[in-house]
């Protein structure tokens, strides 16, 4: 499967723009940090875009989502480890992330939320002015953005890197496609 079939299907299977929005910026991320790592970029990038793809479908039923995203992902032709990295990244299912993509995606995930809600902070809502460093002051608020969460976001220490390097690396690429993401 290519990016395009996977837009495809994440177009018929997902209304919410902001859902939309939100895969794509995991999917930047997943492609950054495989990139520094050595790692697989499309197979990271797939992981991190098609992730949510059930959560319509599954109509927010947290015990559902991501079994049915990584159905999907297979019958779309992705890769065992990506519907994997897929399936574990709702820790739900007893299924705990073990390979170095599932743990990306794990802590990339709410990265995502933490940055964007940082960049809608701002008086010009844009990302272009955005530095890592006050991600970082607000991933010590706790009462901001407190859907993204905090630990699962320090569990990039798993994939080895520091949470400041994280954070850096996750505004970089978000940044890097912006005009996608409207901000
Ligand atoms: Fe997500």
């Amino acid at each position: 499967m290519n990016r395009q079939e996977a837009l495809e299907s994440i177009r018929e299977n997902v209304e919410n723009e902001n859902l939309v929005k939100h895969m794509l910026a995991t999917e930047a991320i997943m492609r950054a940090l495989a990139r520094h790592m050595g790692e697989d970029e499309k197979e990271w990038a797939l992981a991190g875009l098609l992730h949510d793809i059930d959560v319509e479908l599954t109509d927010g039923d947290m015990n559902n989502h991501s079994m049915l995203g990584a159905d999907l992902a297979r019958d779309l032709g992705a890769s065992e480890a990506v519907a994997n990295a897929i399936l574990c990244h709702n820790d739900r299912h007893g299924v705990l992330p073990e390979t170095k993509m599932e743990k990306a995606l794990f802590c990339a995930d709410p990265l995502t939320g933490l940055i964007t809600a940082a960049v809608l902070v701002r008086p010009d809502k844009k990302l272009a002015g955005l530095e890592a460093n006050s991600v970082r002051k607000r991933f010590k608020e706790k009462g901001f953005a407190a859907g993204a969460n905090r630990e699962q976001i320090a569990r990039c220490s798993d994939i080895g890197l520091e949470l400041d390097e994280f954070i850096t690396i996750g505004v970089e690429a978000m940044k890097g496609i912006a005009p996608q993401l409207g901000l």
